[in-house]
């Protein structure tokens, strides 16, 4: 059975994920702050450095949502940014962090599927995707368009939760987010429902050897794996 944010509706997954996002745009940035203790600006900022050593002149930033990741691209030298993503409102949200840092020539936001890209084939030289491949609803789909767009030796960087290997590590985590997470959003979050697919999602989502595997299907070649903090998110690192 396919996880979806709202099990008792019947609509697609990709549409529960495009309602559950707008719901919680304007607490997103405030509570992915607040459950990573701020551990996800430190990874985004590893995509950047990553990203960085590649001299990049255009990227697509797919599930951009409230546009960090794109905002961070921007500061490479002479690197045009896209950013897409399925939810309106998140998008909404990144678009006046945008223009309040003035980064509206080199980053532009777009609502775009990530399992439909309407770019043509080897057009970027990078595809970043921060927390939203285990939102897709169609995996592997979202991955071949990934794989579609970017130049032949294009690299893609993905961020995503991940499961820590270490048994003991692994019940301590799932302890910590068990409690920590659903408290965290009963006090601030507008929809607790999000919070426990987000919470449920991360720990079904291939990660590790099994993500890799999906990557090789897909075509992608030159996979590193890099586990950040403990292994409880992974940064893929992979070329077409
Ligand atoms: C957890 S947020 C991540 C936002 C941002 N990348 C970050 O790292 O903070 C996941 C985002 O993926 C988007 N998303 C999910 N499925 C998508 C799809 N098929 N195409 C484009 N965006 C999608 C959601 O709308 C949401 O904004």
């Amino acid at each position: 059975m396919m996880l979806k944010p709202y099990q008792k509706s019947s609509s697609s997954k990709k549409n529960q994920i495009e309602k559950m996002f707008d719901k919680i745009s304007d607490d997103y940035d405030f509570l992915n702050w607040i459950i990573t203790f701020n551990s996800h600006n430190r990874w985004k900022k590893n995509i950047l450095s990553l990203a960085k050593k590649l001299n990049p002149l255009n990227a697509l930033d797919i599930a951009t949502g409230t546009a960090d990741i794109a905002i961070m691209l921007a500061s490479i030298p002479n690197c045009k940014v896209v950013g897409i993503d399925i939810s309106e409102q998140m998008l909404h949200v990144g678009r006046k962090k945008i223009k309040k840092k003035k980064l509206e020539k080199l980053v532009s936001l777009e609502n775009g599927d990530a399992e439909d890209l309407h770019y043509s084939d080897n057009f970027f030289d990078l595809v970043t995707i921060g927390f939203g491949v285990r939102n897709f609803q169609d995996l592997e789909k979202g991955l071949s368009e990934s794989f579609r767009v970017l130049k032949p030796k294009g690299c893609l960087i993905i961020l995503e939760t991940s499961i820590p290997e270490n048994k003991v590590i692994r019940f301590l985590y799932s302890f910590f987010t068990r409690t920590y997470i659903p408290l965290i959003a009963g006090i601030f979050s507008k929809d607790k429902l999000a919070y426990q697919y987000l919470l449920n999602s991360a720990e079904s989502f291939p990660s590790g050897k099994k993500f890799k595997n999906i990557l090789e299907k897909v075509g992608f070649k030159n996979i590193s794996i890099r586990p950040k903090l403990l292994g409880s998110s992974t940064i893929y690192i992979a070329s077409k």
